[in-house]
C-alpha cells in the first residue's frame, strides 16, 4: 500500500503535484476562479471586513502564510490563531468577519470547538477540510475541500500543500472581486498556480542531494529556521516537520527577532536554515545570515534561482524556481520536508508514526 515507497510520508510527498493540481483544477474555469461551495455572492465578498483563521499545527502554519497573502493581495485584515487559544480567549467577532477553519482530518478537537465557538457568536464559518464527511466538514457553514486524498503519515505534507492552494484561490478570488488586482494580474497568478505541480516535481528530484546533506546533521541537537514575511510561515512548517519526526529540537524565528534573545543560542556549528523567497526582503535576510554566521552558525539557505547574493552569506544553498511571490511557500517547503524526512530516516526514527503523536488529535 506504500506503492513501493519506504514510508507513507515519502509517498505522500510524491503525491503533492497531484494533490495540488486536484485542488485547483476543478476551481479554475476559463481563466476564472469558481468556488461554488463558498456560497458567497460578489456583494458578500466585498462586505468582508476581516478574516479570522483558526487551526492547529501545520494547518495553522498555512494560516500564517495566508495572512500575508490575503493582506498583501486582497488588502483584507487577517488574524490567525491556534484553535486551543482562540476557543478560550473570548474572541471578538464582528459582523462581516469571515472565519476560516483549516483541518486535514476535520476531527481536530480544538479546531472543531473553535468552529462551534465562532458559530455561537454569530459568525459564518468556512471550513477548508480534506476528509469528506468529517465533523468539521459537516458543521461548517460552507466547505472548500482540499483534494489531497487520504493522508496516513502523521507528518502532513500533501494535505498541507493542498491547503495552501485552497487559500491562494480564495485570496486571488477576493482580490479580484474587490478590485485589488486586475484581470491580467489574476490571470498571471492562475498561470503560476497551474505551473506549481511541475515545479514541485522538479524539486522532489533533488532528494538525493538533500539526503546527503541531511546525513551530516543527524547528531545535531538543535536547528533554527529563520525567515521574514511568508518565509517566516514556511520556517515554522519546516521546523515542525523536522522536530516532529526526527526529535531534534528546532525553532522558527522571525529573522528580525534573532537579536532579541535567540542569537545567544548560536554556537560553533549550529545549523541555521534561512528561507528567503521574497525579493524585497533579500537584503535584510542576508544581514541576518551574516549575523549568525559570524557567531559560528552553518547556514543552509533556501532561496530563489537568480538570487546569487545569497551564496556569499550561506554555506549551502538550495534554489527553488521562480513563481509569484505569494506562491513561494508551495515550492520552498519541498526541500524542507525532504530535509526533515531524511534526518529522521538517517536516525532510524519511526517516520510515519513518531512517538507521542496521533494523526488526528481528537482530544484537547
Ligand atoms: O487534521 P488537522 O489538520 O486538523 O491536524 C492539525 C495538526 O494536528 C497537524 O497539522 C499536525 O501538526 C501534524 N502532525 C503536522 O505534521
Amino acid at each position: 500500500e506504500k506503492g513501493g515507497y519506504e514510508h507513507f510520508m515519502l509517498k505522500e510527498m510524491y503525491e503533492q503535484p497531484k494533490a495540488v493540481s486536484d485542488t485547483f483544477s476543478p476551481r479554475i474555469k476559463n481563466g476564472e476562479i469558481v468556488i461554488e461551495e463558498l456560497n458567497m455572492s460578489e456583494e458578500d465578498i466585498k462586505k468582508i471586513r476581516k478574516i479570522t483563521i483558526v487551526a492547529c499545527g501545520s494547518a495553522y502554519h498555512t494560516g500564517v502564510t495566508a495572512k500575508y497573502v490575503f493582506e498583501g493581495m486582497a488588502r483584507i485584515p487577517v488574524e490567525v490563531d491556534v484553535a486551543s487559544e482562540f476557543r478560550y480567549r473570548n474572541p471578538i467577532l464582528e459582523e462581516d468577519t469571515l472565519v476560516i477553519v483549516i483541518s486535514q482530518s476535520g476531527e481536530t478537537a480544538d479546531t472543531l470547538a473553535a468552529l462551534r465557538e465562532a458559530q455561537k457568536r454569530g459568525a459564518k464559518v468556512l471550513g477548508i477540510v480534506n476528509v469528506v464527511g468529517s465533523s468539521i466538514a459537516r458543521e461548517a457553514d460552507s466547505v472548500m475541500h482540499t483534494w489531497a486524498g487520504p493522508e496516513i503519515a502523521v507528518a502532513t505534507t500533501k494535505a498541507y500543500s493542498a491547503q495552501l492552494i485552497a487559500l491562494y484561490l480564495l485570496a486571488t478570488k477576493f482580490a479580484g472581486v474587490r478590485g485589488q488586482i486586475t484581470g491580467d494580474e489574476q490571470k498571471e497568478i492562475l498561470d503560476d498556480i497551474q505551473r506549481l505541480p511541475v515545479q514541485i516535481e522538479r524539486l522532489l528530484e533533488n532528494k538525493k542531494n538533500i539526503q546527503k546533506f541531511a546525513n551530516r546533521y543527524l547528531a545535531a541537537d538543535q536547528v533554527f529556521f529563520i525567515g521574514r514575511g511568508i518565509d517566516y510561515g514556511i520556517s515554522m512548517e519546516g521546523s515542525l516537520k523536522l522536530k516532529e519526526i526526527s526529535y531534534i529540537h528546532s525553532e522558527a524565528y522571525a529573522a528580525g527577532e534573532l537579536k532579541h534573545g535567540t542569537i545567544s543560542l548560536i554556537e560553533e556549528g549550529t545549523l541555521v536554515v534561512s528561507v528567503s523567497t521574497q525579493k524585497d526582503l533579500y537584503k535584510k535576510m542576508i544581514s541576518n545570515m551574516e549575523e549568525v554566521r559570524t557567531r559560528g552558525a552553518f547556514v543552509m539557505a533556501v532561496s530563489v534561482e537568480g538570487n546569487l547574493e545569497v551564496e556569499k552569506a550561506a554555506d549551502y544553498v538550495l534554489y527553488i524556481p521562480k513563481t509569484n511571490k505569494y506562491l513561494m511557500n508551495s515550492l520552498a517547503i519541498i526541500p524542507l520536508q525532504l530535509f526533515g524526512y531524511y534526518i529522521a530516516v538517517g536516525k532510524g526514527a519511526d517516520v510515519d508514526k513518531p512517538r507521542n503523536l496521533a494523526k488526528s488529535v481528537t482530544v484537547e
